[in-house]
């Protein structure tokens, strides 16, 4: 649907940090990456964990993160030393979800804070619109299981807009009757599979669907943060998402501290946007968005069109600075499977992978194709998005008009995710210089994360041949030590 854009609400991080305890600091240490520094310090320091933008607790426990210590990140860039204090104080920090440990099958810790690498899962807007119902859900929880979306590392169901039916007598928002048996008992569901679930709000009196769509029952959280806050909490919700949709910036804040309050670790999504022409990223957004939400919708609605990626890829590739763990860039929902070609489908997997984007499908999962299922559970693609040290990757060289390097520093030392990606109408050969990596100039293996084939050791340089038009070439280069002089 489109949306006029609408005024920007201006919130000074100085009145934020009065009345909602806004870090004046996040953004300027958070910038992790800063320009021209040279001794990465990713490890430790979250010990001091801050409360959360949900449930926090201060010290609750430490961040356990791999450093790439001593070693140059490309361009000359470095992790500051302050990064993880930011991550974990910064305000996006908080206790690990309950659902951590509900996941018995998982070997893995919980995770130290909330969101600490970006969240997966599946919504339901991009295929299903206002179209949501239990049934629509429970069956998409069961094809999480069957289609190894669970086991790949998805864990949200996320009902989008259109699932709330007004208020009741007392205030609180009602589900809507396609919901027949309640959210309470749908995430109870949702949980004994392993999953957790999302839900949709709008800091406005109306959500999207209904200012746009036409969907009556559609009430926004305005002015009921805390009644609907606790709602969630009361039902089981795990993630929130929260679109502005031509409501109250200042809201993403009472909602942060409404859903602290109520003590449940409720992952805070957030879109600060209006509609096309009224952006706010945070590059240049009047709120402090690391400071109120564990990720922030950075442009307009993604479509299944090519051109609609190519927009949100270029709109977030300046602003990795702002990414770091429990605080991520969000260029929306994935359109993986919904009719584009697997070549493409392929880059917009790589490039959300590479920019530790939200993993978030959106297609229709109980019928997918084994192509797309593919895919949606690359493990070696999906450990690119979910590193620990939740860094962005970013362009590092530009071989040729429409074609691209990207590089993502991986935990341990001297290792690399690349996207060789080919924006042109034609193949084309890519060339990566470990220079431009930040790495060593002598030997580097690389691996195929797509083929899933190591290519060898290599000094200086990789080409991939015959890159496909809008397709990638995604690798893991890792410097091998230098050896005896
Ligand atoms: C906005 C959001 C979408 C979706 C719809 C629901 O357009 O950007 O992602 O949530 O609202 O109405």
């Amino acid at each position: 649907m489109t949306k006029r854009g609408q005024g920007r609400f201006a919130l000074s991080c100085f009145t934020a940090a009065l009345a909602l305890g806004c870090s004046t600091s996040t953004k300027t240490s958070d910038a992790r990456l800063a320009e021209g520094a040279s001794a990465p310090a990713a490890a430790a320091a979250a010990d001091t964990a801050a409360p959360g933008v949900n449930g926090g607790q201060a010290g609750s426990s430490a961040v356990v993160m791999s450093s790439p210590a001593g070693e140059a990140l490309p361009g000359g860039l470095a992790v500051a030393p302050s990064s993880q204090a930011s991550a974990a104080a910064g305000g996006a920090a908080g206790v690990a979800p309950d659902a951590a440990s509900r996941d018995a099958s998982s070997a893995a810790p919980a995770p130290a804070i909330l969101g600490a690498t970006p969240p997966m899962g599946w919504n339901s807007w991009n295929t299903f619109g206002c179209n949501v119902s239990e049934a629509l859900i429970r069956s998409m929880a069961d094809a999480m299981l069957s289609r190894g979306m669970r086991a790949a590392g998805y864990r949200y169901v996320n009902i989008d807009d259109c699932w709330m039916n007004g208020r009741d007598a007392d205030g609180k928002l009602r589900w809507s009757d396609n919901f027949p048996t309640g959210m309470p008992a749908l995430a109870d569901y949702i949980h004994g599979l392993g999953l957790e679930l999302g839900l949709y709000e709008v800091p406005a009196d109306r959500t999207c669907a209904s200012t746009y769509g036409g969907y009556a029952p559609g009430v926004g959280s305005l002015g009921h943060e805390t009644d609907d806050a606790n709602s969630f909490a009361e039902w089981g919700i795990d993630y929130l998402k929260y679109d502005l949709c031509r409501g109250q910036r200042s809201g993403f804040a009472v909602m942060r501290d409404a859903l602290r309050a109520t003590g449940r670790p409720i992952l805070y999504s957030i879109n600060p946007g209006n509609g096309q022409d009224d952006l706010c990223p945070p590059s240049s957004c009047a709120l402090d968005l690391p400071s109120i939400a564990n990720l922030w919708r950075i442009g307009f609605d993604i479509d299944t069109q090519w051109s609609s990626w190519l927009r949100l890829i270029d709109e977030n590739a300046n602003l990795y600075a702002f990414a770091g763990p429990g605080h991520f860039n969000d260029p929306d929902m994935l359109e993986i499977g919904r009719g584009a070609s697997a070549d493409e489908d392929r880059a917009h997997f790589s490039l959300w992978a590479i920019m530790a984007a939200p993993l978030l499908a959106g297609n229709d999962l109980r019928n997918m194709s084994a192509a797309t299922q593919a895919i949606l559970t690359n493990a070696e693609v999906i450990a690119v998005d979910q590193d620990p040290l939740g860094i962005q990757g970013r362009v590092v060289a530009t071989p040729a008009a429409n074609l691209q390097v990207w590089s993502k520093p991986l935990s341990g030392t001297n290792a690399r995710a690349v996207v060789l990606f080919n924006r042109s109408a034609a193949s084309a050969d890519i060339n990566v210089q470990w220079t431009a990596l930040g790495l060593p100039g002598g030997a580097a293996t690389v691996r195929d994360l797509w083929s899933h084939s190591d290519l060898g050791s290599f000094t200086g340089s990789y080409t991939a041949q015959a890159v496909a038009s809008h397709g990638v070439v995604m690798l893991k280069v890792a410097a091998l030590p230098a050896g005896p002089s």
